[in-house]
Protein backbone atom coordinates (compact mmCIF):
# COMPACT_ATOMS: atom_id res chain seq x y z
CA UNK A 1 0.00 0.00 0.00
CA UNK A 2 1.04 3.33 -0.44
CA UNK A 3 0.99 5.32 2.97
CA UNK A 4 1.51 9.12 3.20
CA UNK A 5 2.77 10.02 6.62
CA UNK A 6 1.85 13.25 8.12
CA UNK A 7 3.71 14.64 10.64
CA UNK A 8 2.55 17.53 12.87
CA UNK A 9 4.63 19.64 15.50
CA UNK A 10 3.97 17.70 18.68
CA UNK A 11 6.89 16.10 20.86
CA UNK A 12 6.15 12.76 19.52
CA UNK A 13 7.34 13.73 16.36
CA UNK A 14 10.80 11.99 17.64
CA UNK A 15 9.23 8.59 16.99
CA UNK A 16 8.05 9.19 13.16
CA UNK A 17 11.68 7.31 11.44
CA UNK A 18 10.43 4.56 13.49
CA UNK A 19 7.32 4.88 12.31
CA UNK A 20 8.34 4.92 8.98
CA UNK A 21 10.92 2.25 9.51
CA UNK A 22 8.08 -0.58 10.75
CA UNK A 23 5.33 0.64 7.71
CA UNK A 24 8.15 0.09 5.35
CA UNK A 25 9.34 -3.26 6.97
CA UNK A 26 5.57 -4.08 6.74
CA UNK A 27 5.95 -3.40 2.56
CA UNK A 28 4.38 -0.36 2.65
CA UNK A 29 5.67 2.61 0.15
CA UNK A 30 5.98 5.61 2.41
CA UNK A 31 6.11 9.36 1.72
CA UNK A 32 6.60 12.33 4.20
CA UNK A 33 4.98 15.18 4.22
CA UNK A 34 5.04 17.75 7.33
CA UNK A 35 4.45 21.12 9.02
CA UNK A 36 7.22 23.20 9.60
CA UNK A 37 6.87 23.11 13.54
CA UNK A 38 7.59 19.04 13.28
CA UNK A 39 10.69 19.53 11.52
CA UNK A 40 12.00 21.45 14.34
CA UNK A 41 11.12 18.01 16.67
CA UNK A 42 12.52 15.79 14.05
CA UNK A 43 15.39 15.68 11.75
CA UNK A 44 14.53 15.98 7.86
CA UNK A 45 17.43 13.81 6.98
CA UNK A 46 16.21 11.50 9.09
CA UNK A 47 12.78 10.38 7.81
CA UNK A 48 14.49 11.39 4.07
CA UNK A 49 16.96 8.35 4.90
CA UNK A 50 14.73 5.73 6.28
CA UNK A 51 11.75 6.49 3.26
CA UNK A 52 14.18 6.96 0.99
CA UNK A 53 11.65 9.89 -0.29
CA UNK A 54 12.48 13.90 0.01
CA UNK A 55 10.18 15.44 2.85
CA UNK A 56 7.66 17.70 1.84
CA UNK A 57 6.31 20.71 3.71
CA UNK A 58 6.39 23.43 1.39
CA UNK A 59 3.56 24.87 -0.85
CA UNK A 60 5.61 27.38 -2.97
CA UNK A 61 8.62 25.58 -4.21
CA UNK A 62 10.24 26.04 -7.49
CA UNK A 63 8.55 23.81 -10.03
CA UNK A 64 10.67 20.83 -10.67
CA UNK A 65 7.96 18.74 -12.70
CA UNK A 66 4.89 19.49 -14.53
CA UNK A 67 1.50 19.56 -12.26
CA UNK A 68 0.72 21.04 -8.71
CA UNK A 69 2.35 18.92 -6.19
CA UNK A 70 0.39 18.96 -3.17
CA UNK A 71 -2.67 17.92 -5.97
CA UNK A 72 -0.72 15.04 -6.89
CA UNK A 73 0.34 14.28 -3.70
CA UNK A 74 -2.90 14.17 -1.90
CA UNK A 75 -4.07 11.62 -4.84
CA UNK A 76 -1.36 9.27 -4.44
CA UNK A 77 -1.88 7.57 -1.04
CA UNK A 78 -4.08 4.60 -0.33
CA UNK A 79 -4.24 5.82 3.15
CA UNK A 80 -3.16 8.96 4.95
CA UNK A 81 -2.02 8.76 8.76
CA UNK A 82 -1.27 11.74 11.05
CA UNK A 83 1.14 11.17 13.32
CA UNK A 84 0.88 13.27 15.82
CA UNK A 85 -1.63 15.20 15.28
CA UNK A 86 -1.74 17.95 17.49
CA UNK A 87 -4.75 19.79 18.88
CA UNK A 88 -3.78 22.63 16.11
CA UNK A 89 -3.68 20.06 13.25
CA UNK A 90 -7.05 18.09 14.47
CA UNK A 91 -8.83 21.65 14.63
CA UNK A 92 -7.50 22.50 11.28
CA UNK A 93 -8.59 19.23 9.30
CA UNK A 94 -12.25 19.59 11.48
CA UNK A 95 -12.93 23.13 9.59
CA UNK A 96 -10.94 22.13 6.45
CA UNK A 97 -8.26 25.19 6.46
CA UNK A 98 -5.66 24.41 4.39
CA UNK A 99 -2.95 27.06 5.09
CA UNK A 100 0.22 25.08 4.83
CA UNK A 101 1.46 21.69 2.82
CA UNK A 102 0.16 19.13 4.95
CA UNK A 103 -3.47 21.19 5.72
CA UNK A 104 -3.65 21.47 1.69
CA UNK A 105 -2.73 18.00 1.15
CA UNK A 106 -5.21 16.39 3.68
CA UNK A 107 -7.93 18.78 2.21
CA UNK A 108 -7.61 17.56 -1.39
CA UNK A 109 -7.16 13.65 -0.43
CA UNK A 110 -9.61 11.21 -1.71
CA UNK A 111 -7.78 8.76 0.62
CA UNK A 112 -9.14 7.35 4.09
CA UNK A 113 -7.23 9.61 6.64
CA UNK A 114 -6.09 8.41 10.23
CA UNK A 115 -4.98 10.40 12.89
CA UNK A 116 -2.77 9.34 15.86
CA UNK A 117 -3.46 12.73 18.70
CA UNK A 118 -0.08 13.83 20.56
CA UNK A 119 -0.66 16.22 23.05
CA UNK A 120 -0.93 17.90 26.97
CA UNK A 121 -3.87 15.98 28.36
CA UNK A 122 -5.52 19.64 29.19
CA UNK A 123 -5.34 20.59 25.07
CA UNK A 124 -6.52 16.33 24.73
CA UNK A 125 -9.80 17.14 26.92
CA UNK A 126 -10.56 20.67 25.75
CA UNK A 127 -13.94 20.56 24.81
CA UNK A 128 -12.60 22.51 21.46
CA UNK A 129 -10.36 19.51 20.80
CA UNK A 130 -12.93 16.82 22.01
CA UNK A 131 -15.57 18.65 19.43
CA UNK A 132 -13.09 18.62 16.94
CA UNK A 133 -12.22 14.61 17.22
CA UNK A 134 -15.78 14.26 17.25
CA UNK A 135 -16.26 16.38 13.79
CA UNK A 136 -13.84 14.41 12.21
CA UNK A 137 -15.00 10.81 13.32
CA UNK A 138 -18.53 11.86 12.12
CA UNK A 139 -16.63 12.33 9.05
CA UNK A 140 -15.10 8.92 9.07
CA UNK A 141 -11.82 9.92 9.77
CA UNK A 142 -10.42 7.10 11.70
CA UNK A 143 -8.65 8.12 15.48
CA UNK A 144 -5.73 6.42 16.82
CA UNK A 145 -5.50 6.57 20.59
CA UNK A 146 -3.98 8.83 22.67
CA UNK A 147 -2.48 6.35 25.09
CA UNK A 148 -2.56 7.59 28.93
CA UNK A 149 0.90 7.75 30.55
CA UNK A 150 3.59 9.98 31.25
CA UNK A 151 3.56 13.59 28.77
CA UNK A 152 7.10 15.11 27.73
CA UNK A 153 5.40 18.29 29.52
CA UNK A 154 5.94 16.50 33.11
CA UNK A 155 2.42 15.25 33.39
CA UNK A 156 0.91 12.15 33.55
CA UNK A 157 -2.51 11.30 31.57
CA UNK A 158 -4.53 10.84 28.45
CA UNK A 159 -2.35 12.44 25.20
CA UNK A 160 0.56 10.32 24.38
CA UNK A 161 0.49 8.89 20.95
CA UNK A 162 0.28 5.78 20.46
CA UNK A 163 3.03 3.73 19.40
CA UNK A 164 4.10 3.33 16.09
CA UNK A 165 3.80 -0.77 16.12
CA UNK A 166 0.11 -0.12 17.22
CA UNK A 167 -0.74 2.77 14.11
CA UNK A 168 0.97 0.48 12.05
CA UNK A 169 -1.34 -2.47 13.40
CA UNK A 170 -4.68 -1.03 12.98
CA UNK A 171 -3.54 0.20 9.26
CA UNK A 172 -2.36 -3.69 8.79
CA UNK A 173 -5.90 -4.58 10.47
CA UNK A 174 -7.87 -1.98 8.20
CA UNK A 175 -5.86 -3.04 4.97
CA UNK A 176 -6.42 -7.07 5.93
CA UNK A 177 -10.41 -6.22 5.62
CA UNK A 178 -12.46 -7.70 2.91
CA UNK A 179 -13.36 -5.06 0.47
CA UNK A 180 -16.76 -6.41 -1.56
CA UNK A 181 -17.76 -3.56 -2.91
CA UNK A 182 -14.35 -2.71 -4.11
CA UNK A 183 -15.27 -1.22 -7.84
CA UNK A 184 -18.83 -0.76 -7.42
CA UNK A 185 -21.00 2.34 -7.06
CA UNK A 186 -23.12 2.76 -4.30
CA UNK A 187 -26.04 5.96 -4.52
CA UNK A 188 -27.69 6.57 -1.05
CA UNK A 189 -30.53 9.17 -0.19
CA UNK A 190 -30.47 9.97 3.36
CA UNK A 191 -32.10 12.96 5.24
CA UNK A 192 -35.77 15.06 5.09
CA UNK A 193 -36.94 17.01 2.19
CA UNK A 194 -38.58 20.51 2.59
CA UNK A 195 -41.28 21.36 0.52
CA UNK A 196 -41.57 25.10 0.55
CA UNK A 197 -45.33 26.49 1.06
CA UNK A 198 -43.27 30.08 0.50
CA UNK A 199 -39.74 31.29 0.55
CA UNK A 200 -39.90 31.21 4.87
CA UNK A 201 -42.29 28.46 5.18
CA UNK A 202 -41.94 24.58 4.60
CA UNK A 203 -43.49 20.89 5.68
CA UNK A 204 -40.87 18.69 6.66
CA UNK A 205 -40.37 15.36 9.18
CA UNK A 206 -37.67 14.35 11.46
CA UNK A 207 -35.53 12.77 9.92
CA UNK A 208 -31.90 13.77 10.87
CA UNK A 209 -30.17 11.75 8.36
CA UNK A 210 -27.95 10.12 10.79
CA UNK A 211 -28.94 6.40 9.06
CA UNK A 212 -28.06 7.29 5.76
CA UNK A 213 -25.33 9.02 7.08
CA UNK A 214 -23.94 5.81 8.53
CA UNK A 215 -24.90 3.56 5.49
CA UNK A 216 -22.63 5.76 3.48
CA UNK A 217 -19.57 5.21 5.94
CA UNK A 218 -20.16 1.63 5.94
CA UNK A 219 -20.77 1.47 1.84
CA UNK A 220 -16.65 3.61 1.63
CA UNK A 221 -15.22 0.91 4.16
CA UNK A 222 -16.46 -1.89 2.38
CA UNK A 223 -14.68 0.04 -1.06
CA UNK A 224 -17.18 1.63 -2.66
CA UNK A 225 -17.49 4.83 -4.48
CA UNK A 226 -20.36 6.39 -2.82
CA UNK A 227 -22.24 9.21 -3.69
CA UNK A 228 -25.14 10.81 -1.15
CA UNK A 229 -27.84 12.84 -2.34
CA UNK A 230 -29.18 14.65 0.71
CA UNK A 231 -31.93 16.33 1.82
CA UNK A 232 -31.83 18.17 4.97
CA UNK A 233 -28.96 16.71 7.18
CA UNK A 234 -28.15 16.95 10.92
CA UNK A 235 -25.10 14.79 10.46
CA UNK A 236 -21.87 15.75 8.58
CA UNK A 237 -21.58 13.87 5.05
CA UNK A 238 -18.49 11.34 5.96
CA UNK A 239 -15.04 12.08 4.03
CA UNK A 240 -14.42 10.56 0.85
CA UNK A 241 -18.50 10.18 -0.44
CA UNK A 242 -19.36 12.66 -3.10
CA UNK A 243 -22.32 15.09 -1.51
CA UNK A 244 -24.53 16.01 -4.03
CA UNK A 245 -27.36 17.91 -2.17
CA UNK A 246 -30.91 18.26 -2.91
CA UNK A 247 -33.24 20.29 -0.96
CA UNK A 248 -37.42 18.99 -1.68
CA UNK A 249 -38.77 15.92 -3.31
CA UNK A 250 -38.48 16.80 -6.35
CA UNK A 251 -34.84 18.32 -6.80
CA UNK A 252 -34.23 14.46 -4.83
CA UNK A 253 -36.17 13.11 -7.62
CA UNK A 254 -34.02 15.09 -10.26
CA UNK A 255 -30.48 14.04 -8.61
CA UNK A 256 -31.27 10.68 -8.26
CA UNK A 257 -32.34 10.34 -11.87
CA UNK A 258 -29.30 11.85 -12.86
CA UNK A 259 -27.24 9.72 -10.57
CA UNK A 260 -28.97 6.19 -11.15
CA UNK A 261 -26.65 5.22 -14.13
CA UNK A 262 -23.41 5.36 -12.70
CA UNK A 263 -24.82 3.49 -9.34
CA UNK A 264 -24.82 -0.55 -8.79
CA UNK A 265 -26.93 -0.15 -5.86
CA UNK A 266 -29.11 2.64 -4.81
CA UNK A 267 -30.48 2.62 -1.24
CA UNK A 268 -33.36 5.17 -0.52
CA UNK A 269 -33.07 5.99 2.98
CA UNK A 270 -34.12 10.19 2.34
CA UNK A 271 -37.28 10.62 4.41
CA UNK A 272 -38.83 12.05 1.46
CA UNK A 273 -42.24 14.17 1.35
CA UNK A 274 -45.00 12.60 0.51
CA UNK A 275 -47.02 16.06 -0.43
CA UNK A 276 -45.83 18.81 -1.48
CA UNK A 277 -48.00 22.36 -1.96
CA UNK A 278 -49.54 22.56 -5.06
CA UNK A 279 -48.83 26.20 -5.98
CA UNK A 280 -45.75 27.57 -3.67
CA UNK A 281 -45.80 31.64 -3.08
CA UNK A 282 -43.09 33.21 -4.46
CA UNK A 283 -43.05 35.56 -1.94
CA UNK A 284 -44.19 35.29 1.39
CA UNK A 285 -47.34 34.71 2.57
CA UNK A 286 -48.94 37.35 5.00
CA UNK A 287 -50.84 36.41 7.83
CA UNK A 288 -52.85 39.62 7.97
CA UNK A 289 -53.79 39.11 3.98
CA UNK A 290 -54.51 35.08 5.05
CA UNK A 291 -57.08 35.39 8.15
CA UNK A 292 -57.54 33.36 10.70
CA UNK A 293 -57.37 30.24 8.86
CA UNK A 294 -55.05 28.83 6.09
CA UNK A 295 -56.14 26.08 3.40
CA UNK A 296 -53.17 24.46 1.90
CA UNK A 297 -53.64 22.31 -0.98
CA UNK A 298 -51.24 19.83 -1.75
CA UNK A 299 -50.71 16.94 -4.76
CA UNK A 300 -48.32 13.83 -4.10
CA UNK A 301 -44.53 13.94 -4.92
CA UNK A 302 -43.15 11.66 -7.42
CA UNK A 303 -42.37 8.37 -5.51
CA UNK A 304 -39.15 7.87 -6.66
CA UNK A 305 -38.34 3.97 -5.72
CA UNK A 306 -41.74 3.20 -7.28
CA UNK A 307 -40.25 4.88 -10.76
CA UNK A 308 -37.14 3.72 -10.21
CA UNK A 309 -38.22 0.23 -9.99
CA UNK A 310 -40.71 0.02 -12.85
CA UNK A 311 -37.97 1.96 -14.90
CA UNK A 312 -35.96 -1.20 -15.11
CA UNK A 313 -39.22 -3.27 -16.33
CA UNK A 314 -40.37 -4.59 -19.06
CA UNK A 315 -42.73 -2.18 -20.32
CA UNK A 316 -44.27 -4.75 -22.94
CA UNK A 317 -44.78 -6.88 -19.88
CA UNK A 318 -44.37 -10.11 -22.42
CA UNK A 319 -41.05 -10.22 -21.57
CA UNK A 320 -39.64 -9.75 -25.27
CA UNK A 321 -38.67 -5.98 -24.43
CA UNK A 322 -35.55 -5.37 -23.52
CA UNK A 323 -35.06 -4.55 -19.62
CA UNK A 324 -33.83 -0.87 -18.82
CA UNK A 325 -30.34 -1.04 -16.42
CA UNK A 326 -31.02 0.17 -13.04
CA UNK A 327 -29.01 -1.13 -9.96
CA UNK A 328 -29.83 -2.74 -7.19
CA UNK A 329 -32.60 -0.57 -5.22
CA UNK A 330 -33.24 -0.72 -1.85
CA UNK A 331 -36.03 0.97 0.45
CA UNK A 332 -36.33 1.78 3.80
CA UNK A 333 -39.97 2.38 5.43
CA UNK A 334 -40.11 3.78 8.69
CA UNK A 335 -43.47 2.14 10.44
CA UNK A 336 -45.69 2.44 13.55
CA UNK A 337 -46.51 -1.48 14.38
CA UNK A 338 -46.82 -0.81 18.27
CA UNK A 339 -43.83 -3.13 19.28
CA UNK A 340 -45.45 -6.28 17.15
CA UNK A 341 -42.80 -7.77 14.96
CA UNK A 342 -45.38 -9.55 12.66
CA UNK A 343 -47.20 -6.88 12.36
CA UNK A 344 -43.87 -4.86 11.05
CA UNK A 345 -43.17 -7.75 8.84
CA UNK A 346 -46.30 -7.94 7.22
CA UNK A 347 -46.16 -3.51 6.60
CA UNK A 348 -42.95 -4.53 4.94
CA UNK A 349 -44.17 -7.32 3.01
CA UNK A 350 -47.16 -5.00 1.75
CA UNK A 351 -44.45 -2.31 0.71
CA UNK A 352 -41.90 -4.20 -0.65
CA UNK A 353 -44.39 -5.48 -3.74
CA UNK A 354 -45.66 -2.20 -3.85
CA UNK A 355 -42.76 -0.12 -4.17
CA UNK A 356 -41.43 -3.36 -6.20
CA UNK A 357 -37.66 -2.89 -5.11
CA UNK A 358 -35.02 -5.41 -4.29
CA UNK A 359 -35.03 -5.10 -1.11
CA UNK A 360 -36.65 -3.22 2.13
CA UNK A 361 -35.58 -2.01 5.39
CA UNK A 362 -38.38 -1.44 8.04
CA UNK A 363 -38.54 -0.20 11.37
CA UNK A 364 -40.75 0.42 13.65
CA UNK A 365 -40.96 3.80 14.97
CA UNK A 366 -43.33 3.42 17.88
CA UNK A 367 -40.51 1.28 20.11
CA UNK A 368 -37.93 2.91 21.73
CA UNK A 369 -34.50 3.00 20.35
CA UNK A 370 -35.73 2.75 16.93
CA UNK A 371 -37.19 6.52 15.83
CA UNK A 372 -35.98 9.20 13.56
CA UNK A 373 -33.79 11.55 16.15
CA UNK A 374 -32.42 8.04 17.52
CA UNK A 375 -28.68 7.19 17.66
CA UNK A 376 -29.98 3.73 17.34
CA UNK A 377 -32.13 1.49 15.65
CA UNK A 378 -33.50 -2.30 14.59
CA UNK A 379 -35.67 -3.71 11.93
CA UNK A 380 -36.50 -6.18 9.88
CA UNK A 381 -34.40 -6.45 6.40
CA UNK A 382 -36.44 -7.91 3.67
CA UNK A 383 -35.69 -9.32 0.34
CA UNK A 384 -37.98 -9.25 -2.93
CA UNK A 385 -37.46 -13.25 -2.71
CA UNK A 386 -39.26 -13.76 0.56
CA UNK A 387 -35.93 -13.71 2.72
CA UNK A 388 -35.94 -12.24 6.07
CA UNK A 389 -32.77 -11.10 8.16
CA UNK A 390 -34.07 -9.52 11.76
CA UNK A 391 -31.36 -6.86 12.45
CA UNK A 392 -31.41 -6.71 16.25
CA UNK A 393 -30.80 -3.29 17.90
CA UNK A 394 -27.45 -1.42 17.72
CA UNK A 395 -25.98 1.89 16.76
CA UNK A 396 -26.71 3.22 13.40
CA UNK A 397 -23.22 2.54 12.50
CA UNK A 398 -23.64 -0.95 13.70
CA UNK A 399 -26.91 -1.69 11.54
CA UNK A 400 -25.44 0.12 8.98
CA UNK A 401 -22.70 -2.37 8.86
CA UNK A 402 -25.12 -4.95 9.30
CA UNK A 403 -27.57 -4.62 6.54
CA UNK A 404 -25.24 -3.41 3.77
CA UNK A 405 -23.79 -7.25 4.96
CA UNK A 406 -27.03 -8.94 3.83
CA UNK A 407 -27.69 -6.63 0.90
CA UNK A 408 -24.24 -7.06 -0.73
CA UNK A 409 -24.43 -10.97 0.14
CA UNK A 410 -27.96 -11.07 -1.31
CA UNK A 411 -27.97 -8.18 -3.95
CA UNK A 412 -24.41 -8.04 -5.38
CA UNK A 413 -22.29 -11.27 -5.49
O1 LIG B 1 -44.08 5.24 0.71
P1 LIG B 1 -43.14 5.48 1.82
O2 LIG B 1 -42.78 6.90 2.01
O3 LIG B 1 -43.54 4.85 3.11
O4 LIG B 1 -41.82 4.68 1.38
C1 LIG B 1 -40.59 4.89 1.96
C2 LIG B 1 -39.49 4.57 0.97
O5 LIG B 1 -39.79 5.17 -0.29
C3 LIG B 1 -38.18 5.17 1.38
O6 LIG B 1 -37.14 4.36 0.86
C4 LIG B 1 -38.19 6.54 0.72
O7 LIG B 1 -36.88 7.04 0.52
C5 LIG B 1 -38.90 6.23 -0.59
N1 LIG B 1 -39.72 7.33 -1.11
C6 LIG B 1 -39.52 7.74 -2.41
N2 LIG B 1 -40.26 8.77 -2.92
C7 LIG B 1 -41.23 9.35 -2.19
C8 LIG B 1 -41.48 8.91 -0.87
C9 LIG B 1 -40.69 7.89 -0.36
O8 LIG B 1 -38.64 7.21 -3.09
N3 LIG B 1 -41.94 10.33 -2.70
Amino acid sequence: MKILLGISGGIAAYKTPELVRLLKKAGHQVRVACTRNALELVSRIALETVSGEPVLFETFTPRTHPGVEHIDLAGWPDAVVIAPATANVIAKLACGLADDFLTTVLLATPAPVWIAPGMNTRMWEHPATLENVQRLIGRGVGVIGPDSGELACGTSGPGRMSEPSVIVGILEEHFARPRPLAGRRVLITAGATREHLDPVRFISNPSTGRMGVALARAARELGAEVTLVHGHLEVPVPDGVVAVPAGSAIELHRAVFEWKDRADLLIMTAAVGDYMSASPAAEKMKKEALGATLTLQLVRTPDILAELAQSGNDPSGAGTAPRAPRPKLVGFAAETAGGDESRLLELARQKLSRKGCDALFANDVSIAGAGFAAETNQGVLLFADGHVVWVPQGTKDQVAASLLESVVASLLL
